[in-house]
């Protein structure tokens, strides 16, 4: 099979064509317009496999479109070019008006204008394939909800449970919560979940454009007939992330010896996924989902940000604990130092004090990461609580995450650890915008 997939530079995008190119036989073109969030470096692995190539374009623009499936006449397109970061959208929405709704419909006009003039058998089997967020539904009840802030709740479909019974179980929840400490989330079975069905109930911008983009997807689908998939995944997580989102910003500014930045009190709930179990999941539903339909991915993996970022510092404090150097018995004026210097870098941590202080200094533990985090005011808009309803995919297509929250935190951090020229890289732009692939 043949595969057009857009925004393959960016974080999904790299680690579905970096899953492609190891794990089928299928060839892909990259189309990919290098943003800031682009960076070819993440598949430098791929870039010389004679089954890739990468075409620099705008999803905007229709005639440099029309010439890529002309040339590289795709049997399916998985569309994932996006502006995506919600803080972002906030200070300047233009760009994902732009690149969500109208790159979106530039993609779907092209494709269905290619699509017409496929032969009957190809053009059966051809899929479009639009891959969008669970922001699109708003939020969720929060646990710490009382029941009068649940206005709007909807119970999740599948579920027998009235809107009074499961507003008392959130107030119940709410007490466990606040007799609880904030590391523990009680996850109640009977808090909604958002299900394929949930209402679009979009709050920032950026969920506001994927909503648009995604309500196209549909119309063209139900106007024209074209073959659409639609996937709605909840958060992301793993290596090549750019380090603005949360994870990877906290496991650098960490290391960095920097504030760890909490938003509010920290108790934002979302639903991890480690973004190669997302990739497996989007190559089954491009394969084996049925035309038309929508399918949300899920980790089952609920978390408060305060927790994630309390389980990166255990983590780091485990791996590459803070030291300082403990000088005793001498004079300050004389060495002009203070009596700790506090290391918290892993590079700083093998250069030794350029004064010879080894006789007097010796490392001592220098507490834990948890004592960098710092609480900010919060995002406008911020929705409280995301958590997916997976169990549409697990039934019809028998898709199951693999990695545990645990088992994939611990993957992403060892790799931040291992990475430090990709993290420098990206993070000045250096390698952004070079042109290392096949163009047309
Ligand atoms: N990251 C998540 O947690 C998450 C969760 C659910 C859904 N999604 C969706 O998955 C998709 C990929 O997300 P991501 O986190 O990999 O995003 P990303 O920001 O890391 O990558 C986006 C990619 O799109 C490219 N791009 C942006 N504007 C473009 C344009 N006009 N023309 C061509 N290319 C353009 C960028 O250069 C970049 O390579 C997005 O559609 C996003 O809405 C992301």
């Amino acid at each position: 099979m043949k595969l057009l997939i857009t925004g393959g530079a960016g974080f999904i995008g790299s680690a579905l064509i970096r899953y492609l190119i190891e794990h089928t036989d299928d060839t892909v073109v990259n189309v990919d317009k290098l943003t800031y969030a682009g960076n070819l470096e993440s598949l430098l692995e791929v870039s010389d496999n004679p089954r890739y190539s990468f075409v620099q374009i705008d999803i905007c623009e229709r005639a440099a479109l029309d010439q890529v499936f002309t040339t590289h006449q795709p049997d399916a397109v998985m569309h994932l070019a996006a502006a995506s970061h919600v803080d972002r959208s906030i200070d300047g929405p233009a760009e994902f008006i732009q690149t969500n709704i109208v790159g979106t419909y530039t993609m779907l006009e092209a494709a269905r204008a290619y699509w017409n003039t496929l032969p009957e058998p190809r053009k059966i089997a051809f899929r479009f394939h639009h891959i969008s967020t669970d922001e699109v539904y708003g939020d969720l009840p929060h646990p710490n909800d009382e029941p009068a802030d649940c206005h709007g709740l909807q119970p999740r479909s599948d579920d027998s449970t009235t809107i009074a019974s499961t507003l008392s179980v959130i107030a119940s929840a709410a007490k466990q919560s606040t007799e609880q400490t904030a590391t523990a989330t009680p996850r109640s079975a009977v808090l909604p979940l958002f299900t394929e069905e949930t209402s679009y109930a979009p709050s920032s911008p950026y969920s506001a454009s994927k909503a648009s983009s995604d309500h196209l997807v549909r119309a063209w689908l139900r106007t024209y007939g074209f073959p659409t998939l639609i996937t709605n995944c909840s958060n992301n997580y793993g290596p090549y992330q750019f380090p603005e989102k949360l994870i990877p910003l906290v496991i650098l500014n960490a290391l960095a010896g920097k504030p760890l930045p909490i938003y509010g009190t920290g108790d934002q709930i979302r639903d991890w996924l480690y973004v190669e179990d997302h990739v497996q999941a989007l190559y089954t539903v491009l394969t084996q989902g049925t035309v038309g339909a929508t399918y949300n991915i899920g980790g089952h993996n609920e978390k408060r940000n305060i927790e994630v970022v309390e389980a990166i510092c255990a983590i780091l404090d485990e791996l590459v604990p803070r030291i300082s150097v403990k000088i005793d018995d001498i004079s300050q004026s004389a060495a002009g130092l203070q009596t700790d210097l506090q290391e918290q870098s892993p590079h700083a941590r093998t250069v030794a004090p350029k004064i010879d202080l080894q006789e007097q200094s010796r490392p001592v533990q220098a507490g834990s990461y948890t004592e960098l985090i710092t609480y900010v005011a919060d995002r406008p808009g911020h929705d409280r609580r995301y958590a997916i309803d997976a169990s549409k995919i697990q039934h019809e297509l028998d898709w199951m995450p693999t990695e545990t929250f645990a088992s994939g935190l611990r993957k992403t951090v060892q790799w931040y650890l291992d990475n430090h020229v990709w993290c420098q890289r990206v993070q000045d732009g250096s390698y952004q915008g070079q042109r290392l692939g096949i163009t047309i």
